[in-house]
């Protein structure tokens, strides 16, 4: 436990970026969901099992038997993680004067997509940045907007993200990613699918036809529509490390696997080790299993219904991995160039140290040109690691929130003092604005 000196101390020293403050200071840390779950006692026994041959291990194999029962790819491509697994496949298929459109990239996969020169274009359905409205499936793609894209631009290949991170954890509805699929035609549909399990729970609630679907039956079909897939293993395969990269194609795949041994390893292990690929075969059976996805989805829902119920702005309804908070709506007074997630972050970890992600202007604000412009939303992500926290660890998050936002009109934006060329949230400094 922290006191609210050391907090401020804490502050002040990693220039009110809560990436800057040592997990030690932090007292419930929601700053991602991302390898930060309890692996199982039977992952745990799937670690002593690893066989760490370099050359075709038979964790490898069993790695590569659970990937396929729920992603039929060609081409299985082992990485460390899943910007890995990105870097790799947009250093093949992006380049200057190429656009890449997504329902919402994440960050990295922005980062990776514009290193290579290329644009990426977010084209989510207009009640995703509507973070009152209800619809059902908020993490959508504008299809009219992609068609309008498809003939004008020059696409390389088409992601969905599911479900849709930056946009509140929204899932995409498996009517949505068909009529995606089918304005692609020809052009590759790839799949980033680091939250699938969480998507297809969320198909399988409320979308018309599936509630007698088993899981896995909905993961194979939103896979049938893809032509590949990127993938952090550290997100639903309950993972504390891990990604793949998986394609159809023949071609691809030969260059995505010559790369892959310059930079990550041999094909059968890409990034990990053996005992690594063994708990995520046993994580992905796990991460399908309907009787854990019902209790991962009501205690999300659990701290969004409260935050609600308490009046404070969030991103509705509840998504799967996170809360996210309205810091814009809630601090109204704080312009976005003042960075009003940034500032909710910092409160809440000053006043209950609890360690939060700004995803707003501050991650997406900075442009390839160099100019800087308000984000389409200003969030903080209360991501919640899987099977790790207690009900009574989240009331005492409810009980912060309600807290700050009492007092909320009181709170003052930032600005940033020192910022790197891109992915500027993870290292950049602030200081507080006195008025
Ligand atoms: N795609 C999405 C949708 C993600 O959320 C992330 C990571 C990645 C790709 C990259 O995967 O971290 O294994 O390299 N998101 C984390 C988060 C970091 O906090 O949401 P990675």
């Amino acid at each position: 436990m922290t006191t609210l000196a050391e907090r401020e101390a804490e502050l002040g020293r990693a220039g009110y970026n809560l990436f800057n403050v040592p997990g030690p200071r932090v007292l419930i840390d929601l700053l991602t969901d991302s390898g930060t779950g309890a692996m199982s006692s039977e992952q745990w026994a799937g670690l002593q099992r690893g066989d760490e041959s370099y050359a075709g291990s038979a964790s490898w194999f069993r790695f590569r038997d659970a990937v396929r029962e729920l992603f039929p790819f060609e081409h299985l491509i082992p990485t460390h993680q899943g910007r890995a697994a990105e870097k790799i496949l947009f250093s093949v298929l992006g380049a200057p004067g190429l656009t890449i459109p997504n329902n919402t990239h994440f960050d990295t996969t922005r980062a990776n997509v514009e290193f290579t020169g290329a644009t990426a274009l977010d084209l989510p359905v207009p009640e995703a940045l509507v973070p009152a409205s209800r619809h059902p499936f908020k993490g959508n793609m504008d299809v009219d907007a992609l068609r309008r894209t498809l003939d004008e631009q020059d696409v390389p290949v088409v992601f969905m993200t599911l479900t849709n991170n930056s946009g509140g954890g929204q899932p995409v509805s498996m009517e949505n990613l068909r009529a995606v699929r089918e304005a692609c035609g020809e052009v590759p549909l790839f799949l980033d699918a680091c939250r699938f399990a969480e998507n297809a729970w969320f198909v399988k609630l409320r979308e018309p036809g599936y509630a007698d679907t088993p899981v896995p039956e909905i993961v194979r079909e939103m896979a049938s529509l893809a032509d590949g897939m990127t993938m952090s293993a550290k997100k639903d395969p309950l993972g504390n490390i891990g990604g793949w990269l998986a394609v159809n194609d023949d071609a691809l795949a030969e260059q995505c696997r010559n790369l892959l041994i310059l930079t990550e390893g041999f094909p059968t292990y890409g990034g990990m080790a053996g005992r690594d690929m063994d708990a995520l075969a046993q994580g992905l059976r796990e991460a399908v299993d309907e009787d854990y996805l019902r209790y991962r989805i009501r205690s999300t829902a659990y701290l969004g219904e409260a935050l609600d119920r308490a009046g404070i702005p969030v991103v509705l309804p509840v998504g799967g991995h996170a809360v996210y908070i309205d810091a814009r709506a809630l601090l109204p007074q704080i312009q976005p160039l003042e960075y009003p997630g940034q500032a909710l972050a910092v409160e809440l970890y000053r006043e209950g140290g609890i360690r939060g992600c700004e995803i707003g202007t501050v991650m997406f604000g900075r442009r390839p040109d160099g100019s800087e412009h308000p984000a389409a939303m200003d969030l903080v992500r209360l991501a919640i690691p899987r099977r790790t926290y207690t009900q009574s660890h989240i009331d005492f998050v409810i009980e912060v929130c309600e807290y700050v936002a009492k007092r909320a009109s009181e709170l003052r934006g930032l600005e940033i003092v020192e910022e790197p060329p891109s992915l500027r949230h993870f290292t950049a400094r602030f200081a507080p604005l006195t008025s």
